[in-house]
């Protein structure tokens, strides 16, 4: 995958493959082209060059949305919740309502609906209550600190019951009273059979959760395996661990 801006070749002939049920890191220096690779794969970007296989079909073209449908979503590096929604509000919205769009559930109607959104708020509970935030359910998602409201844009990603997901540094900003929890919910996530790419800075966090590393450095992937291989590694040494 190739991708420019005005020149500046974001990703550059970049191409690495993730394993399905694993959580792989995406690590390298600021401006190395990884938000920028994260918003290609979720559709948010087109590449100017190249492919994007998702369960070995061609999704460069597809819009988020459609992805999103498919189960594969993505958070940002910066919030993007709902402002003037509560927390519970915008889990819900996370939620997918695909059932009404199934035979059944048209059959069905009504009860179903209820049936559903009583287990999507009862989903969004414990999800609250895993990130100690069941206090600020009803409260306007835009009144909360920056580290809370990347944390409703995680949960919202994860009531979408994605099968991959990619997390544009998901512990940036995070309190660090929280960051376990994150770890935890992450680990949850595989444990549950979902793929996870997620960009991370700290190293130490990478080693603890994460079965695979790709290392990007100038647009490019430089390496790509075990954090323990990538440590002996001298191309990766001196664009990352030097300094
Ligand atoms: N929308 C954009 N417009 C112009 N340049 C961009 C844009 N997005 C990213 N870039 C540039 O592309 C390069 C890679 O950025 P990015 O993918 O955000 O890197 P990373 O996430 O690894 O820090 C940087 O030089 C950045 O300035
Ligand atoms: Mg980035």
């Amino acid at each position: 995958m190739s991708r420019a801006f005005a020149g500046i070749h974001a990703i550059n002939d970049a191409s690495f493959r993730v394993e399905a049920g694993a959580v792989t890191a995406l690590i390298g220096p600021n401006g190395a082209g990884k938000s920028t690779m994260c918003s290609v794969i979720s559709g948010f970007l087109r590449p100017d060059r190249g492919s994007v296989l998702y369960d070995g079909e061609e999704i460069v073209g597809c819009s988020p949305h459609r992805l999103a449908a498919r189960g594969l979503l993505r958070t940002f590096q910066t919030s993007s919740e709902f402002p003037r929604l509560t927390v519970t509000e915008n889990l819900l919205a996370g939620a997918r309502a695909d059932r009404g769009t199934t035979l059944i559930g048209a059959l069905l109607g009504r009860r179903y609906w209820i049936a559903e959104e009583r287990a999507n708020l009862e989903r969004a509970r414990v999800l609250l209550m895993s990130f100690e935030l069941l206090n600020v359910a009803d409260q306007m998602a835009g009144m909360l600190s920056g580290g809370q409201k990347r944390l409703v844009e995680l949960m919202r990603a994860i009531m979408a019951r994605p099968r991959f997901l990619v997390l544009d540094e998901p512990l940036a900003g995070i309190h660090p009273a929280t960051v376990e929890s994150v770890i935890a919910a992450i680990q949850r996530l595989r444990s549950d059979g979902v793929t996870v790419l997620m960009i991370e800075h700290n190293l130490g966090v990478v080693e603890r959760i994460c079965d695979r590393v790709i290392v990007m450095a100038n647009g490019s992937v430089i390496a790509n395996g075990r954090m323990h291989e990538l440590r002996q590694n001298p191309e990766v040494i001196d664009a990352y661990f030097g300094n």
